[in-house]
């Protein structure tokens, strides 16, 4: 898998991950409790890219204030939840402009990073604000689940 997905990519453990300054997590929702299980943060950023389809009871967060409250230490954005693998993992530049990746998160260098990483990439952000009022906006069944936008 690793040779398939070509250069700049090495397997490791999810220990080995949660060393780097810019996290993924990108595992079934449920999956994320076991996925983080022993894990240490101390200011990495999470880039929180799922989505909670069988939410039902939230506890009044969103589910990124979860997963939050799930990697205490690390600075969660979450990003990439929006849009289908299919369309992300397409050039983002489309149509003369540059496909849209919503941003939300409580600590705005952290943010920075994110928006960073994506433009590097070739892609537009919106920033939305807080994990608790974007993140509400990004979530599924939510206005901009599934929204692909292209900024010209
Ligand atoms: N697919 C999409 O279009 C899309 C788009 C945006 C966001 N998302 C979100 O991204 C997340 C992943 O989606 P996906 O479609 O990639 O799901 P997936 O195909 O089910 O992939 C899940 C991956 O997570 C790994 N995993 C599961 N439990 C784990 C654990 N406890 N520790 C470490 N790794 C674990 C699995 O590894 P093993 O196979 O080895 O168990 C697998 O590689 C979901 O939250 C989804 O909502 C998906």
């Amino acid at each position: 898998m690793v040779t398939s997905l070509g250069e700049g990519v090495s397997p490791g453990t999810a220990h080995d991950a949660a060393a780097a300054g810019i996290v993924v997590i990108a595992v079934p929702r449920d999956r994320v409790p076991e996925a983080v299980q022993g894990l240490a943060w101390s200011g990495q950023v999470v880039i929180d890219a799922t989505n909670d389809w069988a939410a039902d009871d939230l506890q009044g967060k969103t589910s990124s204030e979860l997963v939050a409250d799930l990697v205490l230490g690390a600075r969660v954005v979450k990003a990439g939840n929006t849009l289908g693998a299919e369309v992300l993992g397409s050039d983002p530049q489309e149509a003369g402009g540059r496909r849209v990746i919503f941003i939300s998160g409580d600590d705005a260098d952290a943010k920075a990073e994110v928006v960073a990483v994506f433009q590097d990439a070739g892609f537009a952000t919106i920033d939305l604000g807080s994990l608790a009022t974007g993140g509400a906006m990004q979530q599924i069944h939510h206005p901009l689940a599934g929204v692909n936008f292209i900024r010209l």
